[in-house]
């Protein structure tokens, strides 16, 4: 049950200089939401990126460099061994493992994926990461929220959920 939360531009930018380059407190409360309780994986400029490690979860980080006793968070030195911890954790149950970014993780993730729920934000942004294209043969889109512009986000939303293609939908 892995599964990728991302926000990005319809130019697929996901940061900029280590950090997101947009404020939308509804996407983070959605971000927060779904996450919740669950295993978070997240690559370690991603994490160095946050205040603190994300409450109420077990923040698991993919680094080569950090310190393996840094406070709030499991350090690991592969994707893998994120992945391997974060099934100990779930133990068979259907609570989602998350991957939550950077670039690096996602890229390396997406095929290990069952669904990714995307923030898509209407607008064309400057940033120096991206997410991976999704391939429309490989991800059907099944469920999808609008959030208008408002006094408090100024670029419109909209969160998208897909899940992998069945082997069977493929075109021959
Ligand atoms: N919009 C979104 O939804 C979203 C979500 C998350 C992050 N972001 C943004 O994305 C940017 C960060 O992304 P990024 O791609 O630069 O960095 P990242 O993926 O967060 O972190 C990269 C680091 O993770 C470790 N790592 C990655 N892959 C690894 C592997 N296969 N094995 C071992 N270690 C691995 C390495 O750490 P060491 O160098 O310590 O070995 C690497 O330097 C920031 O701007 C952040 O704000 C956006």
């Amino acid at each position: 049950m892995l599964a990728m939360i991302v926000a990005c531009s319809e130019n697929n930018i996901i940061g900029m200089d280590g950090d997101l380059p947009w404020h939308l407190p509804d996407d983070l409360k959605h971000f927060m939401r779904s996450t919740r309780g669950c295993p978070v994986i997240m690559g370690r400029k991603t994490f160095e990126s946050l205040n603190a490690p994300l409450p109420n979860r077990t923040n698991i980080v993919v680094s080569r460099t950090m310190r393996p006793e840094t406070q709030g968070v499991v350090v690991v030195p592969s994707l893998q061994a994120a992945i391997d911890h974060a099934q100990e954790l779930v133990n068979g149950s259907s609570t989602p493992i998350w991957i939550a970014g950077g670039g690096a993780i996602y890229k390396a993730a997406m095929p290990f994926a069952y669904q990714i729920v995307r923030t898509l934000i209407h607008a064309q942004i400057e940033g120096d990461v991206q997410f991976p294209t999704i391939d429309p043969q490989h991800w059907g889109l099944v469920r999808s929220e609008h959030h208008p512009v408002d006094d408090r986000h100024e670029l419109g939303f909209t969160i998208q959920w897909f899940e992998r293609q069945p082997l069977e939908n493929l075109p021959v």
